[in-house]
């Protein structure tokens, strides 16, 4: 590996603390601070959405000739742990409430709002004359920026130095519009066809940052592989296919500085390894906070997700019956489709002592759930990554998971009895029977004091710290930092 500095510029829609409905917001308030500790120079673009400008007081702005185009922007700079980051303004497109969409959905002029996003970065680097070494795109917001650049590099050689990486964090999401939103982009016709963004006759802004990057990569090893079949591929198996050659799975990691048990000031009493009995009182305090039976003999089961069909939910929702006869407890935190929210408030009425909901978004109470849960649940469909599972792990929540992506290459799990390396549970079937029988055994384990407490020091022991992650993406840009053919 190079010692010398790479400057990197990420473009992406998430940062936190800036930003954050996922865990994009939190890679990308995390990743490039761990490489700035490497000591690269890196610089993040995000839109300037109206929540972060009402909190942080950029610096100072610069005003920006489209150069696609006769549109214009204001990009406003801040600094932040050593790393530059600049927030796109386009006319009223990112002063709003939401992200992506409010609660009539997403927004209907979203192919323009990310078109106007990519395009604005890129014309502010080449109005200040900045060409960095890499530019790392993440997900669909930021997917135009390599079939941007492929063109752009024909009228301005400045570009031809310049590698792109596209990390994808979600097949599902994938940016795809009617045809005529074609016209947001800027690109000629021909970047329009089947060898471009186009995609059973949509436009398709993901398939742009597959096909025309240097580099693309993925969060876990495990979904890497399973981007590429049929059950997984969302319908561009066949696309990441064309690129497998190309294509990397680099597993998410944790940010120290916010995820500590330790130090984490949202949570009631500290603890460590040495000191766990601060354990004890948060999940106690937990208890209280919720309304919940603080005798229940079982495991207090948490979860805190978007209540969307990939986290599988509904799994928990259909087996509530039998897992209240087992004897654990449930808290969730989390919001999104309808059906399920009303699922879980349905369940905290019909068991008032044993079952929580919070419909909201609270970060807070989230550092609270990992520290105060025994087990956190997470019967993914699919899951590119997860981080849900790592904080739990670190804050000695055992973590419940389906054996997919990022929970299977993350979260170690043997055939009972449970072997001396385990750091939680798997089951794989998504079906309630599956489910609920590892459940039963879970709820046996806990029981046994002696074992439960080797898996919990496993799981807070493990280390899975952006610092040992970071190298991994530095190797990535050093694969696309070499000559290829465009
Ligand atoms: P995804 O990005 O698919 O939602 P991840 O596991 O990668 O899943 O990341 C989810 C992130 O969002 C975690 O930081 C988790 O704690 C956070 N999160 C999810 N729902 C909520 C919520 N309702 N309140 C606070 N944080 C939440
Ligand atoms: C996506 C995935 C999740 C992953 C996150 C950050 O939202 O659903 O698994 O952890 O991106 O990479």
């Amino acid at each position: 590996m190079t010692d010398k500095p790479i400057e990197i510029t990420m473009v992406a829609s998430e940062m936190f603390p800036f930003a954050k409905s996922g865990g994009l917001g939190d890679v990308i308030g995390a990743l490039p601070l761990a490489l700035g500790r490497m000591g690269h120079k890196v610089c993040v673009y995000l839109p300037a959405h109206r929540s972060i400008l009402r909190e942080y007081v950029p610096g100072d702005s610069a005003q920006v000739a489209d150069v696609f185009s006769d549109a214009r922007y204001e990009v406003f700079s801040l600094e932040h742990e050593g790393v530059s980051v600049k927030l796109v303004s386009a006319d009223d497109l990112f002063d709003r409430a939401g992200f992506y969409g409010d609660v009539r959905g997403a927004f209907p002029d979203n192919a323009e709002r990310f078109a106007r996003f990519a395009r604005g970065a890129l014309s502010h680097m080449e109005g200040e004359g900045t060409y960095p070494f890499i530019i790392h795109c993440h997900d669909w917001q930021s997917a135009l920026i390599p079939p941007l650049l492929k063109y752009r590099r024909a009228d301005d050689e400045r570009w031809a130095g310049v590698a792109t990486v596209f990390t994808i964090h979600n097949l599902a999401y994938q940016g795809r519009f009617h045809p005529d939103d074609f016209a947001h982009t800027c690109l000629p016709d021909e970047a329009m066809g089947v060898e471009g963004l186009e995609y059973y006759g949509d436009l398709n802004f993901l398939k742009g940052g597959i096909l025309f990057s240097d580099v693309i990569s993925t969060v876990s090893g495990r979904y890497a592989q399973e981007m590429l079949t049929e059950e997984q591929g969302e319908g561009l198996e066949g696309v990441v296919a064309l690129r497998k050659d190309s294509l990397f799975g680099i597993m998410n990691g944790i940010d120290d500085a916010v995820w500590n048990p330790e130090t984490d000031p949202h949570i009631p009493a500290p603890f460590s390894l040495a000191h766990p009995e601060g354990k004890a009182k948060c999940k106690a305090a937990l208890q209280e906070e919720l309304g919940l039976d603080a005798s229940a003999e079982g495991p207090l089961c948490v979860v805190v997700s978007r209540l969307a069909h990939q986290k599988g939910i509904d799994l928990i929702l259909e087996t509530m019956d039998e897992l209240m006869g087992l004897g654990v407890s449930l808290a969730v935190l989390g919001t999104g489709e309808e059906a399920l929210e009303e699922g879980l408030a349905e369940a905290a009425s019909s068991y008032p002592s044993r079952v929580a909901f919070v419909p909201a978004y609270d970060e807070a109470l989230s550092h609270r759930m990992y520290a105060g849960g025994d087990v956190l649940l997470m019967p993914s469909r699919y899951e590119p990554s997860g981080l849900n599972q790592l904080y739990a792990m670190r804050y000695g929540a055992l973590p419940y998971v389906r054996r997919v992506g990022g929970l299977a290459n993350s979260v170690s799990s043997s055939p009972t009895p449970e072997a001396n390396a385990d750091t939680g549970f798997h089951f794989d079937a998504f079906a309630p029977a599956d489910f609920l029988a590892r459940m039963a055994g879970i709820c046996r384990v806990f029981l046994e004091q002696g074992l439960w407490r080797m898996m919990m020091r496993n799981a807070m022991e493990k280390d899975s710290s952006w610092d040992g992650v970071a190298p991994r993406y530095v190797e990535l840009y050093e694969q696309a930092m070499r000559p290829q053919p465009r």
